[in-house]
């Protein structure tokens, strides 16, 4: 069972729109992305949710897998249909990633950072991630998915994670509710998605800075096999991180890993 994701229970704590007002739960999946993209194609709407208590084959980032044991922690996805120029959906990902600190931050004694793209951080373990997939259609999008993988009650990591994963009930000291947290994630989300479909990304890297992790400190950042270094001085509007090397000159990359150095 896990009665606290059903849509009776998250559905009447949402003050939103049109997020979640298509509620769909699983109990048990593959991959809630995979879900998301099959209803989008079936013609779900606009701001549609797929949430699983239980996934066996959680997908991250740069084909890495996602820890998704049965009735611990958050899988979620997406549906989005957006009116966004252009079709890259970067900013989405990082307006996901402001709804999650503006979630989270106020149950949380220590600072929440955001890690480019997309990582959640809390001392410096992973607390959330993001997969942003999508569907390009003549030029114009068609949907968007927005994946998020929040670790809420795990206890105990397997030992590959240990040192790397973080849970908001291990930082709070008591379980946490799955579906309070839910619903605020949601009720974050919306407003700025919609922020950025009106007003375009400045908003939202403006408020995705002010979480960043690594600001104005040396990084290296890994790319299809590349390396590069420099001091992290923000993200532009389309999502691309800046790095300014030892040249001075500042230097965009659209996608990778970035660690501390
Ligand atoms: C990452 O940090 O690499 C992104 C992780 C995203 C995981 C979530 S869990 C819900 C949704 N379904 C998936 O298969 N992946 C995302």
């Amino acid at each position: 069972m896990a009665a606290d994701l059903f849509a009776d229970a998250i559905q009447p704590r949402l003050s939103t729109h049109w997020l979640g007002r298509d509620y769909r739960f699983l109990s048990l999946t593959d991959s809630t992305n995979s879900d998301a993209i099959a209803i989008a194609k079936d013609g779900a709407p606009h701001g549609a949710v797929v949430v699983a208590d239980h996934q066996t084959d959680g997908r991250g980032r740069l084909t890495r897998s996602w820890h998704s044991p049965a009735g611990e922690n958050l899988y979620f996805s997406v549906v989005l249909r957006p009116p966004w120029k252009p079709s890259d959906p970067r900013p989405v990902s990082l307006a996901a990633g402001v709804a999650l600190a503006e979630a989270l931050a106020p149950r949380l004694q220590t600072p929440l950072l955001l890690k480019w793209p997309n990582d959640v951080l809390v001392g410096g373990k992973k607390l959330a991630g993001i997969l942003v997939e999508g569907s390009i259609q003549g030029g114009a999008v068609d949907y968007v998915i927005v994946g998020i993988g929040l670790n809420v009650n795990t206890a105990e990591f397997p030992p590959e994670l240990a040192t790397i994963a973080e849970s908001l009930g291990r930082l709070c000291g008591q379980e946490v509710d799955r579906g309070e947290v839910l619903a605020a994630v949601l009720n974050s989300l919306e407003p700025w998605l919609e922020t950025l479909a009106e007003q375009g990304p400045e908003p939202i890297v403006a408020a995705w800075t002010k979480h960043a992790a690594s600001l104005g400190e040396p990084v290296r950042v890994t790319e299809h096999g590349r390396e590069y270094a420099g001091v992290m001085q923000g993200v532009d509007p389309d999502g691309a991180l800046v790095l300014v090397g030892d040249d001075g000159k500042p230097q965009r990359i659209m996608s990778g890993d970035m660690l501390a150095t």
